[in-house]
């Protein structure tokens, strides 16, 4: 595998490939890596030649009171198990590099209507940072496809919405969400739960369980929330939401609608976690 921070040598070897007629995947990350990361590098690989992934920890997607000087680093580790994953380049530009005006300077991107919902209220500016970065990596590696993953279900479609308003010639697949053996999402933030805190984590993937079983059953949308939301503060989380969205995440107009996905944030002590489920995923579901 080879490593690589600057964007010269990144070019000529995205250009040699291209060259030579290989599709290039690419997918991008802030490291501390899990096997959540590497199954996606495994689904670009199957759909490119050339696997590309990036490790930039982007300042300008976390709010002034989030974790970005104690976000998790492993480089070795994650350079380790990249190359064990079959990835042929990792990238790991500088600040400097994905923003030679600096920070402040940035051109920066804003999604409307995505960015200010559902984790835009608790995360004001978190989605143009997230745009921003995704712009610029995906202009610097220039992939024929890119993959994401669903476990961050907001940020999917506020990529997706990126690439096809700024005509991007790229192709954005999703990842599945890769948990451990008690439904929690695999996240970095995972880490910062104490063991206590562990245990309690498992409640948010069995809560959007019983949101998708209560859908199911015919129950009011609004009442499903109300105890998707009870269900959470009796494990001990702090709410910031749980609700059911349709898949472009606006309001559903009526209990019977398909494709809907039962989305959560929640807090344990300082760790925020994430999860969601596309409830025409549940195996019952679909019938
Ligand atoms: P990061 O949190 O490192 O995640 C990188 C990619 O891995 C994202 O597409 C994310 O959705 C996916 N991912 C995380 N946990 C996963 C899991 N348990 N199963 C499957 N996929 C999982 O998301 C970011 O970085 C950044 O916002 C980024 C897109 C790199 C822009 O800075």
């Amino acid at each position: 595998m080879q490593n690589i921070s600057g964007l010269a040598e990144l070019r000529a070897q995205v250009d040699a490939w291209r060259g030579q007629g290989l599709r290039i995947g690419f997918v991008p990350t802030m490291g501390n890596l899990h096997d959540g990361h590497l199954a996606l590098i495994a689904q670009a690989r199957r759909s490119a030649q050339k696997v590309v992934a990036s490790i930039f920890i982007n300042p300008a997607q976390f709010g002034p009171s989030e974790d970005f000087s104690r976000y998790p680093r492993s480089p070795e580790a994650d350079s380790e198990r990249l190359q064990a994953q079959g990835c042929d380049l990792l990238f790991h530009p500088s600040v400097q590099t994905v923003y030679p005006f600096g920070l402040e300077a940035r051109v920066g991107i804003r999604v409307p209507g995505l960015d200010d919902i559902l984790e835009g209220v608790h995360r004001p500016g978190h989605f143009d940072g997230v745009a921003t970065v995704v712009a610029r990596l995906l202009g610097m590696v220039q992939p024929d496809v890119a993959v994401f993953g669903r476990k961050d279900y907001q940020q999917l479609q506020v990529i997706r919405r990126l690439v096809t308003d700024l005509a991007m010639p790229v192709e954005v697949l999703a990842g599945e969400t890769v948990r451990e053996a008690d439904g929690l999402a695999m996240s970095s933030r995972n880490q910062y739960l104490s063991p206590e805190e562990r245990r309690q984590a498992a409640e948010l993937h069995a809560t959007l369980l019983s949101m998708g079983a209560a859908r199911k059953m015919g129950k009011e949308l609004n009442e499903i929330e109300d105890e998707a939301r009870q269900r959470l503060e009796g494990a001990g989380f702090v709410v910031d939401y749980a609700v059911l969205r349709r898949s472009d995440l606006a309001h559903p107009a009526h209990a019977g609608e398909r494709g809907l996905v039962a989305l959560a944030a929640a807090r344990l002590g300082s760790t925020r976690l994430i999860d969601n489920l596309c409830l025409v995923d549940l195996p019952s579901a679909a019938a």
